[in-house]
Formats: C-alpha cells, structure tokens, sequence
C-alpha cells in the first residue's frame, strides 16, 4: 500500500513515516514514478517502532533494537515489552500521587514533598529510559555458550561458572509446575536447570539475539524481551526468581531498582537467588584491586572496571530491609550467589 494507506491503518501521519524513513528504520519498496509501497513486514516495523517511540526510546535506540533480521514474532516481544515499561511508569505515578493524597489527609503535605516525590518519579523513570547495550550481545549470542568454555589470558570471568548455576538451582529447589523469571537469560543455561526439574521458565533478556539461541534450545521456555529496571511480568507471578551473570551490568545506582522489580513480580512466599560478579563490600573490592595492581595484571583491573560488580552487603541491606532472609556465598574473589527468601517462608 501508499504511504496514506500505511498512514491510515497505523493511525499516524504520512510525514512522521518519512522521518523514519530518513532515518533509515524503514526501507520501503519503490515502485513507478518513486512512490513508496509498504508491505506487511514495512507495516509490522512500523507499527513497532510507533510503538517504542511511545515509550520515549529514541530513533537510535529502536535502530539498534531492530537490528538485523526481526520475525513478527520478535515484533510482538519488543511492544510488550515496550507496553509493560509504559504500564509501570503509570502505575509509578498513580503510587505517587496516592502518596500525596494521604499525606494531604493527614494535613503533612508540604511543597517539599511533592518536590520530593516528583522527584523520585522523575529518576525511576530516566533509569528505566536509559538502559543501553554497552556490550552488544546480539553480536555475542551466537558465540555465548562457547566462550564460556574460554579462559581470559589472565582473568577468567567464567571460573567456577557450572558450580554457580548450580548453587542457584540448589538453593531455590524448584518443584515441578513452579513458575520462575530468570532475567538476562542469555542462552538458558541457568533456565535449563529449572526446566529439568519440571518448572516452567520465564526468561526475560534485552538482546533479540540471546532470545532467539536461547528459544532454539530450549523451544518449550516463555521468553520474553524486557530488561532487569522493567521486567515483562505482571505483579506475584513468579514462585522465584534468579539470574546469572547478568546483574554487573546495570550501574550500582539503578540495583535497587532491579531489586525492587524482583520482589515486584514475586509471590508473597517467594524465593530469589543471584549468582552474579561482586564483591563482599567497597573494602574488599579495593583490596582484590590492588592485588591485581602489585600482579601486574591489567587484563582483570580493566575488566573490572569495564562492568559494575555489585557490593553485596548493599544487597542484602537492601533485601533484609524488605524482610527477606538472607545466605551468601564466595565461590571466589569475584563470584558470589546471594539467596533470599521471604520472611515467613
Ligand atoms: C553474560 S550473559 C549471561 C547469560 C546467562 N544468564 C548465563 O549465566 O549464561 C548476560 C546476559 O544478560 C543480558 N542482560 C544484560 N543486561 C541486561 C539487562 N539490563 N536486562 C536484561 N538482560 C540483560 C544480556 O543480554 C545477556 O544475555
């Protein structure tokens, strides 16, 4: 069909389908006197990418989100997910203003609280706005489940790898029929653990590629596009919740964050476990940095500072405070796996 058709169905205009089309996200076929003809692949892009813009991603990020060869069924994971963070900024501002309407019952609401919580507001939302790919997976996927096997020259992020996946299975003793969300699934092969055992697999990751390896694997899992700050679950869906190797790559201040949408998308008895790159606290990070300083080995030093390795007493501050019951445990200098599980399971 003409652009005004294409315009017409996708309920926008014909002008904001040319700047996309300037912009290269969209490469109409031409037909006779140059017209544009848009088939049904040209509208599904379209329709996406109206989509994400919605939810305030720019032109850049969508053309790095659509990236090489996109299916309708990919098309549909990415406004999902698009549809979930929309749907969590607004259920942020109805909690906000909720909030200010109880404190204005109570005659305490001041100027500085609405600032205050505005505030907040603003910052959540610029987090869940700003996550980027500063790694590009997609360009790793298919290579994922054989560099594991690899070893760096001086520093292995991937020592200790199966017996990590394997505490996290351990400690969250899934039983059959269970639901779990393993977020920055990659490949699946923690998921593949769960799966064994006869739970079911929601596995949520932001790379296109990922997913698509991970579904050749294992076609039986729910995997589902979204990012650790806005997961594509709805509220206590989840009887537990893991994730490895994944957490150091969103900056220490949005943690909390993806803690709190872990604990969101939990059941009330639910069960979380972590197997991630971190260290004890600040004190021990300084100290393995400058072991690694007197070896000379700049390979690790880099390596380090190229990801945000969390401080674990952070961590379970933050989940002690929620009422979870915390263990921890070092596998080595770099590698933990936290467990928590609610108060009263
Ligand atoms: C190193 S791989 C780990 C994959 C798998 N969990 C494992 O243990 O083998 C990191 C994965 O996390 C995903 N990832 C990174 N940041 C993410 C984020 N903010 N939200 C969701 N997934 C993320 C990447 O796309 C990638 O698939």
């Amino acid at each position: 069909m003409k652009i005004t058709e294409a315009a017409k169905v996708l309920h926008t205009t014909p002008r904001t389908i040319r700047f996309y089309e300037e912009k290269e996200l969209v490469r109409p076929r031409k037909g006779e006197n140059d017209y544009r003809y848009y088939g049904e692949a040209d509208l599904w892009k379209l329709q996406t990418i109206l989509a994400l813009r919605e939810v305030g991603m720019s032109t850049g990020q969508i053309k790095g989100a659509l990236e090489g060869e996109v299916d309708r069924e990919a098309y549909l994971n990415l406004q999902r997910s698009a549809l979930y963070e929309e749907w969590l900024q607004i259920k942020d501002m109805i909690t906000t203003i909720d909030e200010m309407l109880s404190k204005q019952k109570e005659t305490t609401l001041t100027t500085e609280d609405i600032f205050t919580l505005a505030h907040q507001l603003k910052v959540t939302k610029q987090m869940r706005k700003s996550w980027e790919d500063q790694w590009n997976f997609n360009e790793q996927a298919k290579k994922y489940d054989q560099s594991i096997k690899t070893t760096g020259y001086r520093f292995n992020v991937h020592e200790h790898y199966q017996e990590a996946l394997g505490k996290v299975s351990e400690l969250i003793k899934a039983a059959p029929e269970e639901w779990g969300v393993d977020i920055g699934t990659g490949t699946g092969n923690l998921a593949a653990k769960f799966i064994e055992n006869g739970a079911n697999i929601i596995g949520v990751d932001q790379s296109e590629e990922m997913l698509k390896v991970c579904s050749q694997k294992y076609p039986e899992m729910d995997l589902r596009h979204g990012h650790f700050l806005s997961l594509p679950v709805m509220d206590h869906q989840a009887d537990f919740v893991v994730s490895s190797y994944a957490l150091h790559h969103i900056p220490d201040q949005e943690k909390e964050l993806a803690l709190a949408e872990m604990n969101r998308v939990l059941m009330e008895s639910g069960r979380i476990a972590i197997a991630d790159l971190m260290f004890e606290n600040e004190e021990e990070k300084v100290r393995v940095l400058s072991r690694y300083e007197q070896e000379g080995n700049q390979e690790a030093i880099e390596a380090i500072q190229d990801e945000y390795y969390a401080d674990r007493s952070k961590l379970i501050d933050w989940f002690e405070t929620q009422g979870y019951n915390v263990k921890a445990f070092q596998l080595n200098a770099i590698l933990h796996v936290l467990y928590a599980e609610k108060g009263n399971a």
